[in-house]
């Protein structure tokens, strides 16, 4: 018997202005995964779920519909075709969820990433995390219907990552700054991937997709230079946030106040309802973090919320 833990924090998809191309990872919360591996051989599935704490019971407990185990059994399925590594006994896993649900905090990704992180370790380490990005995608597909790479990659990768192109995958893991610091407000509200995508227009204007590959370009450029300024000001996004910031209650109120104390920019975080925003010190990302909370709070729909400070997650998914 074996015992594996795997762990992988919260990320943001979008960033503002890059739909699905662009995401990143904070250092805390996150998902924890616990796989043991035994050499009792069952038929049917190779990997049954034990136990999930932390969903109120909202996550299902069929191997193949849970995202943590469905990703473990693609992973395992590659493993035999792939790297010739047949696998015989079962493996029991224990998923304990720290993220809220249908939040834009990447709780899906999460649960994959660590559950992914822990199968590759209890195998012996036969892919690389790269690799490992392809089954977390996939899990995606299963938890909202839409097969996106800006939390899965980040999840399992840390740092900032573009997503050049779907088909065929091509991953761009991208540096951050040193001095770059993540304020991410939940308000107590759920938003629905699925929703949330289903209000966006399936085209947009050619002057409007101009505004947004300028900002792309930019705040990869700000990124890769340490151009806190130019981070700020690339930080805006002309597709998704007009159509979903009506879905959150008070979100216009809350960019203000995160402008307003000092942050160089703010956006949905991936779906939402949480926001994010980015600030060049650790104090100054307390201050627009706490301005945010306050704003959430005093809103024509008053909602409480959860806030974490955070510099960006170097390490990606890990073994604890
Ligand atoms: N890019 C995805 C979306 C992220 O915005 O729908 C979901 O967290």
């Amino acid at each position: 018997m074996k015992t594996v833990r795997g762990f992988a924090s919260a990320t943001v998809g979008n960033v503002a202005c890059g739909f699905d191309v662009l995401g990143f990872a904070i250092t805390e919360p996150g998902d924890e995964v616990v796989l043991t591996l035994t050499d009792e051989v069952r038929s049917g599935s190779p990997v049954s779920i034990t136990a999930i704490t932390g969903d109120g019971g909202a996550l299902p407990l069929d191997p193949k519909k849970n995202t943590s185990s469905f990703v473990v059994l693609k992973f395992l399925e590659y493993i035999r075709t792939h790297k010739q590594l047949d696998f015989k006994g079962h493996i029991a896993l224990e998923l304990k969820k720290n993220l809220p649900l249908s939040s834009g905090m990447g709780s899906s990704a999460a649960s994959a990433a660590a559950a992914l992180v822990a199968a590759n370790e209890l195998m012996g380490n036969p892919c690389s995390k790269m690799e490992l990005v392809h089954f977390a995608i996939e899990g995606e597909r299963v938890a909202c219907g839409s097969a996106h790479a800006d939390n899965a990659a980040p999840a399992i990768l840390g740092n900032f990552v573009l997503i050049r192109s779907y088909n065929p995958l091509d991953i761009i893991p991208i540096p951050s700054p040193e001095n770059l610091y993540c304020s991410l407000v939940h308000p107590h509200t759920e938003l629905r991937t699925s929703y949330a995508r289903s209000v966006l227009p399936a085209s947009i204007p050619l002057k409007t997709a101009i505004q947004q590959w300028g900002n792309v370009g930019a705040l990869l450029t700000g990124l890769l230079t340490s151009d806190y300024d130019l981070i700020g000001r690339a930080l805006v996004d002309v597709v998704a946030e007009p159509k979903r910031a009506p879905l959150i209650p008070g979100f216009f109120e809350v960019k203000r106040a995160a402008l307003d104390s000092g942050a160089l920019g703010c956006s949905i975080a991936g779906s939402g309802p949480s926001v994010f925003a980015f600030s060049s010190s650790e104090k100054t990302a307390s201050e627009v973090g706490n301005a945010m909370k306050e704003a959430f709070l005093h809103g024509k729909t008053p909602l409480r919320s959860d806030l974490w400070i955070s510099p960006i997650c170097k390490q990606g998914a890990r073994i604890l």
